[in-house]
């Protein structure tokens, strides 16, 4: 059952499609303050045992409880214990007094959930409402997957990429020219890895403009998209929010004479610097703005391409009108008083990019009012993807464009994807990795991973093969790099042999992961979650951080720590262990109910199957469109009897309800088989 209390005026921000009558009454599970004008406070008090899981896109463990979260995007590449606020605003959690119960809280600005963090009995939710009002949602159910379905069903069905975007993809900051984007294209398939995109970071665009190609380095987009579909490989650009500030350029021309763009308190377009160096921002929150911008990304469609990520869209800015003036006026103050001291006190006085004076200073236009940016930061990166998305469905309602983006808020997730953000090559964050999954498949963000590898620092070669033993299960499977790290592309590895079959093992995995992904996004559920959400009587299991349940039939314990030859695994039942060094070499063992210590070699893939499960596999091949799937066959652990329900469809289209897409898999103990539809399965 959901309850919605609304408190004042809310800004609607179009998280929630299924729209709830306002509940009479005050909110049951927590007390309700005004301390101070200008927050609205939301108190609990929570027994100690209890856990608290969601917040989508943050950091810590899979249990939230015990920090205090801030919903505040930022282009914050620092993903660290104490970092309050990563890109994403996912406002929603579940926890436990006594019954189960989720929260949502919709508002468009700074909210901070102090989830136990002050007081350690204490949840405290303070929503800045000096301007606008909130929307506080309090949802119960029969348990936490209960919750988080209610929940999807109320924001709406989460985007599902091309099944080409369930293959493995090579990005690095950047690949400078088409030649170098053909190599890699070569020497992947060469080192025997599948491949289905390459990406394009910012160095495509002539003079970092969005919807420009750089004439002399990709003199020929439409050929290199042409020659990469041959190899079955599609190119993925990126687009940036920022639209360079230049007269002559036709998009920026465009946006400034219609009025399109985030305005200053003078009412000129405001100017933020970005990569191009100083920029206009597309005024998003506008539905005629977003037809616009959304239209743009047509130019590109048009020579071949398939995919976008949008980038810096919180929005980044590397500094601001404001900001800009304060750094002025600061070296003016130094040259009246030149000395060393009065420079190094300014210097610690004041930061220059992602600066709340600049994000005061910008504003929107929302139903012929002028909102103030801060008010409403959250849904910046929302809306400029959604532009894109609502613009991919006007104009090519049968086909599938890869869409992700790093900023967003719950909403985006039916246009979108998202990908983590700019990690390191850091042990930690492998945990990260999979420890955030969760909480973003809880929000309907269920198109996501993180960059394999490791975005900053040197990756090594063991960092690389643990991390893409992990990347095998997350719907996005990109390594990425940042310009100045050490390369990371699999065939400059002497391990490369190794990382092609990890990523084969991916590919062998495709129609299961595939179908697991789809139904979740049909039914609302989550393909990704903590062992918690499913054995919710066994303590242990509730316990478990470093493991989760990947679809209805298996589990998995990646290895993310330096020199280990394996781990310790909690299997909360009897389960089946699959080792792989290949699709062609693995082994399987039956392992009982508890703690085992796992031995993990360099080069394997471990996957759990649990009791009467069945994963359908198919052959790897060297791309999603050149598998093939009409024979496939069934990794089983039947004890008595087992059923699957396997979704499959050609990967473009979007009529997710036909009945001939479903194939229902049967087998028992005796290893019969028995199958509707089309496909033709046997025993692994
Ligand atoms: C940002 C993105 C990163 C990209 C870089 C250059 O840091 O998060 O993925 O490579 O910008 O475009």
């Amino acid at each position: 059952m959901i309850q919605k209390f609304r408190f004042g005026t809310p800004f609607e921000t179009d998280a929630v499609v299924n729209k709830q009558p306002e509940a009479a009454g005050a909110p049951k599970h927590f007390s309700v303050d005004n301390p101070e004008d200008g927050k609205t406070v939301f108190t609990m008090t929570l027994p100690s045992t209890a856990p608290v899981y969601g917040m989508g896109e943050s950091v810590r463990g899979i249990n939230k409880r015990g920090f205090t979260y801030v919903a505040h995007n930022d282009d914050n590449p620092h993903h660290t214990e104490t970092t309050r606020s990563l890109y994403g605003a996912h406002n929603f959690f579940v926890t436990n007094d006594g019954t189960p119960f989720g929260v949502f809280v919709d508002f468009p600005g700074r909210v901070e959930f102090d989830l136990g963090d002050r007081e350690p009995d204490t949840l405290q939710i303070t929503v800045f409402t000096d301007t606008f009002g909130l929307d506080f949602y309090e949802i119960e159910g029969t348990d936490y997957k209960d919750i988080v379905t209610q929940f999807r069903a109320m924001v709406g069905q989460s985007y599902i990429p091309p099944k080409w975007a369930f293959g493995y993809q090579q990005c690095r900051w950047s690949y400078m020219s088409q030649e170098e984007v053909l190599e890699v294209a070569e020497k992947t398939r060469e080192a025997g890895a599948p491949l289905d995109a390459i990406y394009l970071d910012i160095d495509y665009m002539d003079h970092y403009k969005d919807f420009t190609v750089n004439p002399e380095t990709f003199a020929d987009l439409p050929g290199l998209t042409a020659q990469l579909k041959e190899m079955g490989i599609r190119l993925v650009p990126i687009i940036d929010a920022g639209v360079k500030k230049e007269t002559g350029y036709d998009i920026d021309d465009e946006g400034v004479e219609k009025g399109y763009y985030v305005k200053n308190a003078q009412g000129q377009a405001f100017t933020g610097a970005v990569w191009p160096g100083e920029a206009h921002f597309p005024d998003v929150l506008r539905p005629e703005v977003r037809e616009w911008f959304g239209d743009k990304y047509k130019i590109l469609l048009d020579q071949g391409v398939e995919g976008f990520w949008n980038d810096m869209n919180e929005p980044a800015l590397f500094h601001g009108e404001e900001s800009w003036k304060r750094m002025e006026q600061a070296r003016k103050a130094y040259e009246e008083t030149p000395d060393y001291d009065h420079l190094w006190k300014l210097r610690d006085s004041f930061g220059m990019s992602n600066q709340e004076i600049d994000y005061k200073a910008m504003y929107h236009e929302v139903d012929g009012k002028r909102i103030p940016h801060d008010k409403v930061h959250n849904l910046y990166g929302y809306n400029i993807t959604r532009a894109a998305g609502e613009a991919f469905q006007r104009r090519y309602p049968d086909k599938r464009i890869l869409l992700f983006s790093r900023s967003s808020y719950v909403g985006m997730h039916r246009y979108g994807g998202i990908w983590q953000g700019d990690n390191n090559s850091w042990w930690s964050h492998i945990l990260l990795n999979m420890q955030m999954m969760p909480g973003l498949h809880m929000c309907g963000f269920l198109y996501t991973g993180a960059d394999i590898g490791g975005f900053g620092q040197d990756t090594t070669e063991e960092l690389l093969l643990r991390w893409m033993e992990l990347g095998v299960f997350t719907p996005l499977m990109r390594n990425h790099s940042a310009i100045g790290s050490r390369r990371q592309e699999i065939y400059r590895q002497k391990y490369a042999p190794d990382l092609a079959n990890i990523i084969r093992v991916r590919y062998m995995l495709l129609p299961y992961l595939y179908s697991e992904f789809v139904k979740a996004a049909l039914n609302n559920t989550m393909m990704i979650r903590p062992l918690a959400f499913d054995f919710t009587d066994d303590p242990i299991a509730c316990d478990v951080q470093d493991q989760l349940l990947i679809g209805d039939e298996m589990m998995i314990a990646p290895i993310y720590t330096p020199n280990a030859r394996g781990r310790a695994v909690y299997l909360p039942e009897d389960m089946q262990l699959y080792r792989f060094r290949s699709p062609e070499d693995y082994d399987v063992e039956s392992l009982p109910k508890g703690t085992h210590y796992v031995p993990c070699a360099l080069n394997e893939v471990l996957l759990f199957l649990r009791s009467n499960a069945i994963v359908p596999v198919a052959q790897a091949a060297d791309c999603v469109s050149h598998t093939d799937y009409s024979k496939l066959s069934l990794l089983a652990n039947i004890t008595d009897r087992g059923s699957y329900t396997l979704y499959d469809d050609d990967g473009f289209t979007r009529d997710y309800t036909n009945p001939a897409h479903y194939s229902q898999i049967t087998v028992t103990a005796d290893g019969a088989i028995t199958a509707t539809g089309e496909k033709k399965f046997t025993l692994a």
